[in-house]
């Protein structure tokens, strides 16, 4: 709870820095505050919205393959009928075409705004181009939607993610050989996490204390890939390897699969993302070394609110901004946490998972106290 306090803090100051911006006429350059104005692009056609008329959001996701996506899909739906939004929610399944085609029926449907989770970061970009010929804002949700006029973009501190992941791995496996998994290349967040690993790991590599000696993306985030990749690797390398890093909770789950057939789940490092139940289930077996834990809740309430402002023509408050090739889009970017055995009990406590479930699969007293 003291976290949410802080956040909230947090918060405080940047509305308070936003509005600041506002009065002097700041444009809140890298790293400042800026507010998002959306609006809707050139050529627009949609009228705004009054403070009292329904507002019709359309959520276009990729997937509901990771846990985490049917969680933003159930909170976005939760949160829209909160605050009396009409809410059309579409999954593309990883299908670009069928992704702008649902863009194109909401927007014949006269949506009001679009929440777009991506599938392809730059395919996506038409996705705003059409909305934005009828006036309706887009915000990119989660992945950032490149070289595009994108209003504004939730999401969280990506770079952030991938430095937590490999400062864990490299403190507690200073040397030996490492590898790689990335997430999938059509993905914006799969790139920022590379980023943010490399941050870290580069200067070791650098030393000579660390060896990376594959690096490879697993197509569209798949475990299976990720068991390709690994086990491809085990046998370059003898299985002389002490440390995976992946990408995400499903790709760890996919490492440790290939580790498993080598006898070596648990004697090498792996990290993850997304706290999803099974990684969980993994870290307190010991085969899975930590996840990240981000709290989707915030993410969820924070697009849905913000597309009510986007479709009312009013302001948003944000607290970065990230450059998408083409703009620095105003950004609303939230904490992202590392999660091992020892903390495990933030995500119980968060509500996130429970801990009966969490120890489902391991005797009682090894489960941690909280
Ligand atoms: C990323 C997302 C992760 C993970 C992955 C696979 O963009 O940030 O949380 O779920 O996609 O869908």
């Amino acid at each position: 709870m003291g976290r949410s306090k802080n956040f909230l803090a947090a918060l405080l100051l940047v509305v308070l820095a936003a509005a600041a911006a506002c009065t002097s006429g700041g444009d809140g350059g890298a790293g400042g505050n800026q507010n998002a104005g959306g609006t809707g692009g050139a050529g627009a056609t949609r009228q705004k919205k009054g403070a009292n008329d329904k507002v019709f959001i359309g959520f276009l996701m990729d997937t509901l393959k990771e846990e985490r996506w049917q969680r933003d899909k159930d909170l976005v739906e939760k949160h829209a009928q909160e605050v009396g939004a009409q809410l059309s929610v579409q999954v593309a399944n990883g299908d670009d075409n069928l992704q702008i085609k649902q863009a194109e029926n909401l927007l014949s449907q006269k949506v009001d705004v679009l929440i777009v989770a991506p599938h392809n970061s730059e395919i996506a970009a038409t996705i705003v181009e059409m909305a934005h010929r009828e006036g309706v804002p887009v915000i990119s949700y989660d992945r950032l939607i490149k070289n595009s006029d994108v209003d504004l973009y939730v999401s969280h501190q990506v770079i952030k993610i991938g430095e937590l992941q490999a400062d864990y791995i490299l403190k507690r496996a200073p040397k030996g050989n490492y590898v790689v998994v990335q997430g999938s290349a059509t993905d914006n967040n799969a790139r920022l996490l590379h980023d943010g690993q490399m941050n870290i790991l580069k200067p070791a590599v650098d030393r000579g204390d660390i060896k990376i000696v594959v690096d490879q993306p697993a197509r569209e985030w798949l475990a299976s890939e990720a068991l390709n990749i690994v086990e491809n690797a085990l046998t370059q390398v003898n299985n002389e390897v002490v440390a995976v890093i992946a990408a995400n909770d499903g790709t760890a789950r996919g490492a440790i699969q290939a580790l498993d057939g080598q006898r070596l789940a648990g004697k090498v490092l792996v990290s993850g993302q997304d706290a999803d139940l099974a990684s969980l289930q993994l870290i307190v077996e010991g085969k899975q070394t930590m996840t990240i834990y981000k709290p989707i809740q915030p993410l969820a309430y924070g697009a849905v609110d913000a597309a009510l402002k986007l479709a009312r023509g009013q302001q948003v408050e944000t607290n970065d901004t990230v450059d998408n090739g083409r703009k620095k889009v105003p950004s609303m970017l939230y904490e992202p946490l590392a999660v091992d055995k020892n903390n495990i009990g933030i995500v119980v406590k968060d509500g996130y998972q429970t801990l009966e479930k969490i120890c489902e699969k391991i005797p009682a007293d090894q489960c941690p106290k909280l």
